[in-house]
């Protein structure tokens, strides 16, 4: 029988003799020997829909072969979606951890879907996914973030000037200058940390939360822009920045391994200095 090197070296040779004497073919064979064993997990995932209103939020679970799907927990929603439940509703776009779509809470963490392994170290623990806590549930795993984006928005995530640049000329940097935007710019803004920050949970209506702070401060840090004082006085009151009590869930959960409670502690110290 003509078998490959890597399958003589994996597979007992004689074992495979014995199948093919036993009638079966060599792709048969070939085949058997590929075939990854079956690896089953079960995930349990929070559903909710707001065409049944009356109905209470449950746990469905779902038992996929992890030799079957790929690595991360988002192949296995979309393997969900695909193959056995088309009604389940999730946030994706990217797959490589730049969009922030699917942020969600797996295994009691906010983290992206795209990016988290399923672990295969303990096959029998059933993964637990739910959407991002303490947000309205538009369906299943999709939070509402129209409040979120609000107060994005009202920190005027824009370059702000006061005199205009000479046409068809750049606002220059130094590389220092840049340097100091390192740790801002990356921010997806998939708001794992302003959901898991107890402060943002229970004030979420007058705190900014560490998403949008963080935001506020990458342009307070850029050199070109010329609003500062404005930025800070926008905040100064006893909830925007100050409803952060250096809980550090924020930073502990990034998934793009930001710092958002080192950016709140920066603006707190400008806001001393300004
Ligand atoms: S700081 Fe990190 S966790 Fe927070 S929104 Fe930005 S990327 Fe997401
Ligand atoms: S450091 Fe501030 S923003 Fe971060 S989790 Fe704690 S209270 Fe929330
Ligand atoms: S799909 Fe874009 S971050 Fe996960």
């Amino acid at each position: 029988m003509a078998l490959n090197a890597s399958l003589r070296s994996t597979w007992n040779l004689s074992a495979l003799r014995r199948l093919a004497q036993r009638g079966f073919s060599t792709a048969a064979v070939q085949r058997m020997a590929t075939e990854k064993p079956p690896n089953p997990k079960t995930f349990k995932i929070y559903r909710w829909n707001p065409d049944s209103p009356t109905e209470e939020p449950r746990m469905q679970e779902y038992k996929l072969d992890l030799s079957q799907t790929g690595p991360m927990v988002l192949d296995a929603l979309i393997k969900i979606k695909n193959e056995v439940d088309p009604t389940l509703t999730f946030r994706r776009s990217c797959r490589e951890g730049i969009c922030g779509s699917c942020a969600m809470n797996i295994d009691g963490k906010n983290t992206l879907a795209c990016i988290t392994h399923i672990p295969k170290e303990e096959p029998s623990k059933d993964m637990l996914i739910y959407p991002l806590p303490h947000m309205y549930v538009v369906k299943d795993l999709v939070p509402d973030m129209t409040y979120f984006y609000k107060q994005y928005a009202s920190i005027k995530p824009w370059l702000q000037r006061k005199d205009a640049p000479e046409a068809n000329k750049e606002i220059l940097q130094s590389p220092e200058e840049r340097k100091k935007l390192d740790g801002l710019y990356e921010c997806i803004l998939c708001a794992c940390c302003s959901t898991a920050c107890p402060s943002y949970w229970w004030n979420q209506d007058v705190y900014l939360g560490p998403s949008v702070l963080l935001q506020a401060y990458r342009w307070m840090a850029d050199s070109r822009d010329q609003h500062l004082q404005e930025r800070l006085s926008q905040m100064e009151n006893a909830f925007s920045v100050y409803r952060c009590h250096t809980i550090m869930n924020c930073t502990r959960t990034c998934p793009k391994h930001l710092n958002p409670g080192y950016a709140i502690a920066q603006i707190k110290l400008l806001m001393t200095k300004n």
